[in-house]
């Protein structure tokens, strides 16, 4: 069976956990500091703050950037629910954005139509590793008031126009769940130049520390432990390697596949980093996926449904689902149409792809796609 996705993890990464296990140090200190730098540093951002996870780092991000109860924060309605989910856990709410058709990422044109006065974030999905268009993004924002964090969970290392994805906006966020282009086993990273959200950040994913037992924040704890941030350091210097491997891999599917289902579109100003290859295959998606599996091939269906549609957006009025109610009321998003998200969740299978994928991986996998589309 070839999965999805595989986390490639070296001898060295088990010797630098076997370390830390031994020292004694295991809960947030010189490496989580160490890795924080060197992260900034690769992303070309002043600050990294490290967390436990990509969803935290969001959160997170969101908070120190001021955003709360009675903001709008714009995100795209074809994302991993984390996305929205820490929107609604800030206090704010979001409001859901249709992507484009070729790359899945945010559709400047929709945020325009979208935009209303409460608005003070707009997070872009950087999905599958291809960025998002921000410049784009920052043009319909113009001269208001509001934030660019980028959700960059899926594109470590993603270039846009040149420059690292993570670096651009107000903040960025980033995942090192083990699927991911580097990991940690679990863990998140914001990374911002702003010294303000950096300090804020810093304290409230520490019980909102500013120094040891004075709490100036309610905050959490999110931190990250020794053992993740040992892991990380060596995964940061393979990031490249990684990247530069999962780009081939992607070239050779767009190669031999090109004709045979919808290859992916890379924009010209875009390096992705192709966490995830969706190709689109049209209303049989679901018994393409069946055949491949049977035949030895884990591809996945894309995302199920746009982010308004997930249940928990039905039942965010009623006390029950949504004990947050304290922070967000609730809202009716039946009558908000993304119709090209719509669209990706019913068309689109991602292909296996990770960085240690073997040839004779990518060679049944590019074999079995062109036995299946013939036979459907
Ligand atoms: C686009 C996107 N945002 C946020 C997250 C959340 O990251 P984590 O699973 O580390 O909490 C993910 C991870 O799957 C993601 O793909």
């Amino acid at each position: 069976m070839i999965p999805i996705a595989r986390p490639c993890i070296g001898e060295e990464e088990i010797d630098r956990v076997a370390e830390v296990l031994r020292s004694g140090m295991l809960a947030q200190g010189k490496l989580v500091e160490e890795f924080e730098r060197e992260f900034a540093s690769y992303v070309g951002s002043k600050y990294a703050i490290a967390v436990s996870n990509g969803t935290a780092a969001l959160h997170v991000a969101l908070i120190s950037l001021g955003i709360g109860p009675g903001d709008e924060v714009a995100v795209p309605s074809y994302t991993f629910y984390a996305t929205a989910s820490s929107v609604i856990l800030s206090g704010a709410r979001p409001v859901f954005v249709d992507v484009d058709p070729r790359t899945g990422t945010m559709d400047p044109d929709d945020l325009e139509r979208k935009l209303t006065p409460k608005v003070r974030a707009v997070v872009p999905v950087h999905i599958h590793g291809h960025p998002a268009d921000l410049d784009a993004i920052r043009e319909v924002i113009g001269d208001r008031e509001i934030f660019v964090l980028e959700d960059a969970a899926q594109a470590h290392g993603a270039l846009y126009k040149g420059r690292k994805v993570g670096s651009l906006g107000e903040a960025g966020a980033f995942s090192f769940y083990p699927t991911k282009n580097m990991t940690t086993g679990e863990g998140g990273i914001i990374t911002t130049d702003d010294e303000y959200v950096y300090s804020r950040a810093r304290a409230i994913r520490d019980q909102g520390q500013v120094s040891k037992y004075e709490h100036h924040y309610v905050g959490f704890n999110y931190r990250m432990t020794e053992i993740n941030a040992a892991i990380g350091l060596v995964q940061l210097r393979k990031l490249d390697e990684f990247n530069s491997r999962r780009r081939e891999i992607a070239s050779k599917y767009t190669e031999e596949l090109s004709g045979v289902v919808d290859t992916p579109f890379s924009a010209d100003w875009a390096e992705p980093a192709w966490h995830l290859y969706p190709v689109r295959v049209g209303p049989k998606r679901d018994e393409v996926v069946r055949r491949l599996r049977e035949r030895g091939v884990l591809a996945r269906p894309a995302y199920p449904m746009p982010l308004q549609r997930q249940p928990v957006m039905s039942k965010l009025s009623d006390r029950e689902h949504n004990y947050l109610h304290v922070l967000f009321e609730g809202v009716d998003y039946s009558d908000v149409e993304t119709p090209n998200a719509e669209r990706l969740t019913r068309e689109v299978l991602y292909l296996p792809i990770f960085h240690c994928m073997r040839d004779d991986e990518i060679d049944k996998v590019i074999r079995e796609v062109k036995e299946v589309m013939k036979s459907i």
